[in-house]
């Protein structure tokens, strides 16, 4: 099967020497990238910015805004089986990027936002492909979770708790509760992201079989 798979973070400039980013370290979507690839699948693998080497034999794209992971998963997302959009895609933007790197004053500087463009939410409702999002949750993790999937339009959403230390962001190990289109859910017990990759991806693989052998 062919995979897409998206991982770390996005960052927006503020000006030429800064930016807003989130702490997405990339891990999850890195270790699902690799263990598409032991599984056997290809994989095409849209990064942000991260500190970790890429998996052998996977197409690598980097990217830095939302703006190109919009256009990169576009460009992509038709030459794919399952799209996995591990990615923290930062919401917001500034309005406005300053061109020249914005001095330092003695008084406050508020920063205007917009909208970034939903990269998940803005894919045709009819396709061919599996669509994964993923939610990083503080509270009310189902609540959210089935929220996400019905507004995206998901097939499965990810959820994970990222107010625990020991599991979710920058970290080595993670637990998820995985929530399908249809309503049932299933849960990954705690264990390093290597292990929860590979069940993922079995998982992945499996749904999108079923969706073709009910297509034909
Ligand atoms: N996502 C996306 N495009 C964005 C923002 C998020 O495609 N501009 C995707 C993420 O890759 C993830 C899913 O949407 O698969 C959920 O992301 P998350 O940040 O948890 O949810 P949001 O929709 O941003 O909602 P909130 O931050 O309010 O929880």
């Amino acid at each position: 099967m062919r995979f897409l798979i998206t991982a770390g973070p996005t960052r927006e400039a503020i000006d030429p020497v800064r930016y807003i980013s989130n702490r997405s370290s990339g891990k999850m979507g890195y270790a699902m990238a690799e263990a598409a690839i032991e599984a056997g699948h290809t994989v095409v693998l849209i990064s942000g910015p991260v500190n970790l080497t890429p998996p052998r034999g996977a197409q690598l794209i980097s990217i830095l805004t939302s703006d190109q992971m919009y256009d990169a998963v576009h460009r992509h997302v038709g030459n794919c089986d399952v799209l996995v959009m591990c990615a923290a895609v930062a919401d917001y933007k500034p309005a406005r990027v300053s061109a020249q790197k914005i001095k330092k004053r003695d008084e406050t500087l508020s920063l205007e936002l917009i909208p970034t463009r939903d990269v998940l939410a803005s894919l045709p409702r009819d396709r061919q492909f599996l669509a994964v999002g993923f939610a990083a949750e503080t509270n009310d993790v189902e609540e959210n979770a089935r929220k996400k999937l019905r507004a995206k339009a998901c097939d499965i959403v990810v959820a994970n708790y990222v107010s625990d230390p020991n599991s979710g962001m920058e970290t080595d190990e993670n637990e998820v509760t995985i929530f399908f289109r249809g309503g049932e859910m299933n849960k990954i017990s705690r264990a390093p992201k290597k292990n929860v990759a590979r069940e993922l991806i079995k998982i992945f693989a499996n749904e999108r079989e079923k969706c073709l052998t009910k297509k034909s």
